[in-house]
């Protein structure tokens, strides 16, 4: 899970210096198939579900301004200045999977929609910084809830972090919401994602007729940011992180 972490992580490292106006999300996911290719991995997105009649056709999600999450990248999708979009990639080496995500602005934006991003970055790291064990997942979703609803934004409850390990999406759910006590005990060595999806406005959230991209109903900006985990002896270590790159686990909203 470490390996495949870090190399999830550094395919968005490398995403992070494409991002600008007039590229294409298709460029993106060309790149992010190309990679993984060549570090001999596969795509967990691509045929996700094994068997569905729907299955995602493409190796990341691309998901842009008001939609929540997997959206479809596409060659004809052109990002324009001030736009944000979030990467989600979840490569898969040695049948393991390293599931993360990050959300870019394209170019410069608004100072509400950068306090937007800045603020689901810090859902999900006071969300990880909960994590220890003898805790439960209801003390990510308490935190991340009271954090980002005290900043005026919805957070979306139809999706959730998830299991993961030589499976995709697995128990226990990681709910973004909660109380404090709920759920699942923590228990060292156990792997899953923290992934808040938080929105500029109400949290409710549909899915369109392609079956995969989310969008806000009211149409408001949504952003997301996602780190795979995994319970350590006395606390909590994010798996997807590159090479030179820290995570501040302190419990001080900053
Ligand atoms: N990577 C997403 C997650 O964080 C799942 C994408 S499912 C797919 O769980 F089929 F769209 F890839
Ligand atoms: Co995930
Ligand atoms: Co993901």
């Amino acid at each position: 899970m470490r390996v495949v972490g870090r190399f999830a992580a550094g395919l968005l490292r490398q995403v992070s210096k494409m991002i600008e106006p007039g590229l294409t999300t298709g460029a993106i996911d060309d790149f992010v198939a190309e990679e993984t290719r060549k570090r001999g991995g596969i795509s967990g997105p691509l045929g996700y579900p094994k068997g569905s009649a729907h299955p995602f056709p493409k190796h990341c999600c691309t998901s842009v301004n008001h939609v929540v999450c997997h959206g479809i990248p596409s060659p004809t999708h052109v990002l324009r200045e001030g736009d944000i979009i979030n990467v989600d990639v979840t490569p898969i080496i040695d049948g393991y999977h390293g599931d993360t995500s990050r959300t870019f602005i394209v170019g410069e934006a608004d100072p509400e929609v950068r306090r937007l991003v800045d603020d689901t970055y810090e859902s999900m790291r006071i969300g990880i910084a909960q994590v220890k064990p003898g805790g439960h997942v209801g003390d990510i979703g308490e935190a991340i809830q009271r954090f980002a609803e005290g900043r005026g934004h919805g957070v979306v409850r139809q999706f959730a972090g998830h299991g993961i390990g030589q499976i995709f999406h697995g128990p226990p759910t990681i709910s973004h919401v909660g109380r404090r006590g709920d759920g699942e005990r923590f228990v060292p060595g156990m792997t899953f994602t923290v992934e808040p999806m938080i929105n500029m406005g109400d949290w409710r959230c549909q899915i369109l007729g392609d079956h995969w991209t989310v969008v806000t109903v009211d149409h408001s900006l949504s952003a997301q940011f996602e780190h795979t985990v995994t319970v350590t002896e006395d606390g909590v270590e994010v798996l997807t992180l590159a090479e030179g790159d820290t995570f501040d686990l302190s419990l001080d909203a900053s």
